[in-house]
């Protein structure tokens, strides 16, 4: 990566000079079946563009699912940049696994609704949300559902990579079905840095000014694209091993945690663990990995009433780490004999997204 970074342009990429930009967002749109492409510093930016180019004029609002990134971690972005407000859905009909047309339609605001309505301009998307995949299929039938009522349908697609792979389908089958697609390179494609707004060329046109005007116009980013694009081509294969040990992790620690849960389906990358059950206390969990493995996890002056952590993998995590941090639990299960915490009334999705 680092070798070809070096080799990697040196153009403006304000000017749009830049080859080794231009070449990355050409290859994302034609990966994700979009016509442009728009390579920025994060995938809040990638996001907050795509709102910002898409809705031009207030009264607007969004749907998006209530967990969605979107809507709790990009800072009330969407009500400064693009003066729209959220209607957060719940995902009733799956149990709180995926958003349904179902869910979308008990929120969805018309234009014929009264004045004290912003009506439903956008849908946004997640996927992977938590770690879990939206079915293909129910993708398709928010689109039905979007374009018949022309309302524009975008994609939080930070790890729409990890998707595609569990889902055993090419990337454009599901970022096809988008007006705009956020991809970020900085997570499970492994890059320094960045995100890949898609969409076709007037939105990206438009959302290329909008970067310049947020302060995001970059000069010489061609060594960062090169990065992304060397991660595409050669970490993003190895994305179904990193799920395969992902699951790995989550039944060794339901195994041998004695009442620790795995409170998530893990259908990628990720595993929630709730220690509640065990009695193990995370804080305590975390000193033993750092010093006995070498395993860093943070939350090691985590609250004795904290017992639930978010645990991501990538392509560097060896099959002997996940081993490792399994023997810990193991051996701290055997001997802990305090009385299993209860969860303590914790916001369970809170907990697991503020455990970064
Ligand atoms: C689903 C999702 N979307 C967007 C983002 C924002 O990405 P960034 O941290 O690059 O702004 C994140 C970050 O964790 C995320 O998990």
């Amino acid at each position: 990566m680092f070798a070809v970074m070096q080799g990697a342009s040196r153009g403006d990429d304000v000017y749009e000079e830049d080859d080794s930009v231009q070449s990355l967002e050409a290859h994302v749109a034609n990966l994700t079946g979009h016509e442009a492409g728009l390579f920025c510093a994060s995938g809040t930016m990638t996001n907050q563009l795509a709102f910002r180019a898409s809705l031009l004029t207030p009264p607007a609002s969004i749907l998006c699912d209530t967990r969605s990134h979107v809507f709790r971690y990009e800072a009330g972005g969407l009500a400064s940049h693009s003066s729209a407000t959220v209607y957060p859905v719940e995902a009733i009909a799956t149990q709180g696994h995926h958003l349904t047309v179902q869910d979308l339609e008990r929120e969805f605001i018309s234009d014929d609704e009264d004045v004290h309505m912003a009506p439903t301009r956008l849908i946004s998307l997640e996927n992977t949300l938590s770690g879990t995949v939206m079915p293909l299929q129910e993708i398709q039938n928010i689109r039905r559902f979007a374009k018949e009522r022309n309302v524009r349908l975008h994609l939080d697609g930070a790890r729409v990579w990890n998707a595609a792979v569990a889902e055993g389908c090419r990337l454009k089958d599901i970022t096809s079905e988008f007006d705009t697609v956020s991809l970020c390179v900085s997570k499970g494609i492994g890059a320094p840095i960045g995100s890949v707004l898609v969409g076709d060329k007037g939105l990206i046109k438009k959302a290329r000014h909008f970067r310049k005007m947020f302060g995001g116009g970059w000069r010489q980013a061609g060594g960062l694209a090169a990065a992304a694009h060397w991660c595409i081509e050669n970490v993003w294969p190895t994305m179904k091993e990193t799920h395969t040990l992902a699951k790995h992790l989550a039944e060794g620690l339901e195994r041998e945690g004695r009442g620790a849960k795995v409170y998530i389906p893990v259908e990628t990358n990720m595993v929630f663990l709730d220690l509640a059950g065990s009695g193990i206390r995370l804080s305590e969990l975390s000193r033993r990995l750092e010093a006995e493995k070498g395993i860093k996890i943070g939350n090691s002056n985590a609250p004795e009433t904290q017992t639930q952590v978010r645990l991501v993998l990538h392509w560097q995590i060896s099959k002997q780490a996940v081993d490792d941090f399994v023997e810990v639990v193991k051996d701290m299960a055997s001997t802990t004999t305090t009385p299993a915490m209860e969860t303590l009334g914790q916001d369970r999705n809170k907990a697991a997204y503020g455990s970064r």
